[in-house]
């Protein structure tokens, strides 16, 4: 029975937490399956009568929807302290949180990851990644290196210590020596992750099984990736990257599910590009364009408030993204803010040093030369964010969504024209069939 997997196309903030939500009405769970608190997911909704907005770091966005379940798999790495402050913030707003399910195998972020991230970037100086600072990288190299700690450590004082004490043993050396830290005391990261044993006890579960077993039901799964295609470890612009399968495949090994079970795969795809944080960007914009892209989008880091790097929409990496994550639909989002421009430049191939590339250059070196080669839209004025059905649009705008469906491979199923809950026009419906869950 359905298996959705929902993933943002591009270098993240293409508005996954906004289609999540929008689906969360109709599926029994959501799973989070990679990636932390690095995330920064923006839902703005209708609650008696007045509009609100929640930013989501580590919970799923199904979390706002009532009668779902929201699960936080196995590749997730858990700020516990960070996952207890946003329950609390959601509590506070009269938001139901009592549901959520967090899977033993997940890792932990120790304090100490959260420094090292730090003081490495800092290190790095020009060669830093631009990461979020919140431990993510060094958890997940804990977790490849074998000496991570997992949430069910925290249900075994003995082991949890052990290991807390086998890492510091070479990380405490590490700050030190190389970056001139103070030591940190084992007791003080066993104490601090023991605090919260308790209150996460109820919530720990043996989530793949409980995935399965809603399947067999034939009740719906959705899986909502954090970052991003072009972030994902394996298949982004390495190294400029965040340190966890965010692609479709992610989505299996970070929950147990298995890739049989999926049935779609749903890409967000903002229709203009953004990044945060280092690394290349061919379509990239430093001028007033850029600006306005930045302005009129709000695009600034829901985690970090950072200005986001701002540019065209790019369909070499959109068709990138239907290759790497088999795309069944897309979601454009931020439709809306295109509006007013009198032609709109889209990249569909790079020039790399004379060379046309139709698709991503395999080495990173040329993609760090690619030059964007363009093709130049109609654009239109007319306001579009009360339009909900694709005919309503101008004919221009149902021509931008054509063209570049056309170009990157799959179907748009839906278009964003605001950040409302209800600012969507559903072209194809996004919901499963066989969904039996309404709220
Ligand atoms: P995510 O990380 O992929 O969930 O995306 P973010 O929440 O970081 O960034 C997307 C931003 O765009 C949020 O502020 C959303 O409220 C907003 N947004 C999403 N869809 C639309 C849309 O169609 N139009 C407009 N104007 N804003 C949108
Ligand atoms: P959502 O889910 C945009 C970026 C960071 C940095 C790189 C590595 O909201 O789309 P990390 O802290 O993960 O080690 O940083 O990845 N990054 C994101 N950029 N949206 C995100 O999440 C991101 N999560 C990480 O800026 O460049
Ligand atoms: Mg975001």
């Amino acid at each position: 029975m359905p298996a959705i997997v929902l993933v943002g196309a591009q270098w993240g903030d293409e508005g996954k937490g906004k289609a999540t939500d929008l689906l969360g009405g109709s599926v029994d769970y959501v799973v989070k399956f990679n990636g932390g608190n690095n995330a920064g997911h923006t839902v703005v909704i209708e609650r008696d009568g007045r509009r609100e907005k929640y930013a989501l770091h580590l919970l799923p966005s199904g979390i706002l929807s009532p009668n779902c379940t929201p699960v936080i798999g196995n590749g997730v790495v858990i700020d516990i302290s960070v996952l207890f402050e946003e329950l609390d913030g959601l509590q506070s707003r009269g938001i139901d949180t009592s549901r959520l399910l967090v899977s033993a195998n997940a890792h932990v972020i120790p304090s100490y990851n959260r420094t090292l991230d730090k003081v490495t970037e800092r290190f790095l100086g020009s060669r830093r990644i631009g990461t979020t600072g919140r431990g993510i990288g060094p958890t997940y190299a804990d977790k490849m290196n074998r000496t991570g700690i997992r949430v069910q450590d925290l249900y075994d004082e003995k082991i949890l210590r052990h290991k807390v004490e086998a890492a510091l043993a070479f990380k405490n050396q590490v700050l030190a020596k190389i970056y001139n830290r103070r030591a940190i005391d084992p007791d003080e990261v066993v104490g601090e992750l023991l605090r919260h044993a308790d209150r996460l006890a109820p919530m720990v579960a043996d989530t793949s099984l409980v995935l399965a077993q809603a399947l067999d039901r034939g009740e719906t799964v959705l899986f909502e990736a954090g970052q991003a295609t072009l972030l994902d470890v394996d298949h982004g612009t390495y190294p400029y990257v965040t340190s966890s399968n965010a692609t479709a495949g992610g989505a299996c090994t970070g929950s147990g599910v298995p890739p049989t079970r999926v049935d779609s795969v749903i890409a967000i795809l903002k229709a203009y590009t953004t990044r945060v944080g280092e690394g290349p960007f061919p379509t990239e914009l430093h001028d007033e364009m850029g600006a306005f892209l930045r302005d009129t989008g709000a695009e600034y880091g829901v985690t970090t408030g950072r200005p986001r790097r701002c540019g065209w929409l790019d369909v070499v990496i959109g068709r990138y993204a239907t290759r790497v994550n088999g795309v069944t639909d897309f979601v454009i989002t931020k439709l809306d803010i295109l509006t007013g421009l009198e032609t709109i430049p889209v990249c569909v191939a790079y020039d790399v040093d004379g060379v046309r590339h139709d698709e991503m250059p395999v080495n990173q070196t040329d993609f760090h030369h690619a030059t964007p080669v363009y093709e130049h839209l109609d654009g239109w004025s007319e306001d579009i964010t009360g339009c909900r059905r694709f005919e309503d649009l101008p004919a221009n705008a149902r021509a931008y969504v054509l063209r570049v469906e056309q170009l990157v491979g799959a179907r748009v199923s839906a278009i964003g024209v605001g950040p409302g809950r209800d600012e969507i026009i559903e072209r194809f419906p996004l919901r499963p069939h066989g969904a039996q869950h309404t709220e």
